[in-house]
């Protein structure tokens, strides 16, 4: 379908390992594997790291000299776009929606540490992106540096190729471990990581359905960003093909809880039944929602009907820190 060889920086260790949840698959009477996208770095772990490959590739080819981008203070995107560009001796500037906490935890505590320019804005303020991207760009214009614009969680057309290639490396995963998931499950939060699952098993010939569980918006919220994405992408790279109606976007929603960021009771319940009995930890935000979602999804749901299923760690371990006091 595509030829294209995109620009890429090798920020992470891939490729990340795949495993087995043998408690769980006994208890849940399934084949369960986990894509420990969680291990793809260190500081820089998650399934941001793919992305900004590709997208730190592109701001390169700009001569960027500042990667400028948004999320919530305990943004992992603002995290690992912010150790990305210590990685590259550039410099970050993060918008961050909230006010400053007396405690820098977390995300925001690495973010500090690697010196990245913070701003925090209000709610209003932050939806004003395009306002706030000039008034950087010409601030650090008189300091006589060039700035890069990455959206919101990294998802982007170029951000997609993360995933693609997430999905290149389970073709040889599945291969090698003789797995061939009827079910892939991820964490959906900016559409990129879905996206680009979506684009790559299409491209690799991978024959699960993708499955995303949105932690914020709602269904149709995605099934239209993650479209117009891989329309992106499709006009980009691939001008002979029009196939993104073709392509489903499946959201389970019915996750999200009480909002982006809060986590209820059980979501803090599956985060523990998962550390104890696989010595895996899920953050409350991103994956501890998404996996609460799939259990479920797999008891009485739609995932009931699949026996092999792959769930894709993407990381956010940072984030359980700032919710300690329910964790224990
Ligand atoms: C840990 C973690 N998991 C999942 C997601 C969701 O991925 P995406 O933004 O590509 O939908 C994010 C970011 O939003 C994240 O930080």
């Amino acid at each position: 379908m595509n030829k294209y060889n995109p620009a890429r920086v090798a920020l992470g260790r891939l490729p990340t390992p795949i495993e087995r949840l043998e408690t769980l698959s006994k208890k849940y009477k399934k084949n369960i594997w986990i894509k420990r996208d969680d291990l793809s770095e260190t500081a820089l772990s998650g399934n941001k790291v793919r992305k900004l490959e590709y997208i730190v590739a592109e701001a390169l080819e700009n001569k960027a000299d500042v990667l400028v981008t948004w999320g919530a203070v305990q943004s992992n995107h603002c995290r690992a776009t912010a150790i990305a560009a210590a990685r590259l001796g550039m410099k970050s500037h993060l918008v961050l929606r909230g006010s400053e906490p007396n405690e820098a935890d977390g995300n925001l505590l690495i973010d500090k540490l690697v010196n990245s320019r913070i701003s925090y804005q209000t709610p209003d303020e932050y939806g004003k992106m395009d306002k706030t991207y000039e008034l950087l760009q010409t601030q650090y214009e008189k300091e006589g540096k060039k700035t890069f614009r990455i959206p919101v969680g990294g998802s982007n057309e170029t951000g997609l190729w993360g995933y693609i290639n997430c999905a290149r490396e389970l073709v040889s995963d599945f291969k090698n471990i003789g797995f061939n998931p009827e079910a892939i499950v991820c964490a959906t939060g900016s559409g990129g990581t879905q996206g680009g699952l979506i684009l790559g098993a299409d491209l690799h010939q991978i024959d699960g359905q993708i499955f995303g569980i949105n932690v914020c918006d709602n269904k149709r919220y995605f099934e239209n960003k993650i479209g117009e994405d891989i329309n992106l992408w499709l006009e980009k790279y691939s001008p002979a093909t029009s196939k993104a109606t073709q392509l489903q976007t499946n959201i389970i929603e019915g996750y999200v809880g009480e909002g982006y960021g809060k986590a209820s009771a059980e979501i803090f319940e599956t985060i523990r039944e998962v550390a104890e009995l696989e010595g895996i930890l899920l953050d409350p935000v991103y994956t501890g929602k998404a996996f609460h979602g799939m259990i479920s999804e797999i008891e009485n749901g739609c995932l009931a009907r699949f026996q092999d299923i792959l769930f894709i760690h993407t990381g956010g371990i940072f984030g359980i820190f700032p919710h300690k006091e329910n964790m224990v």
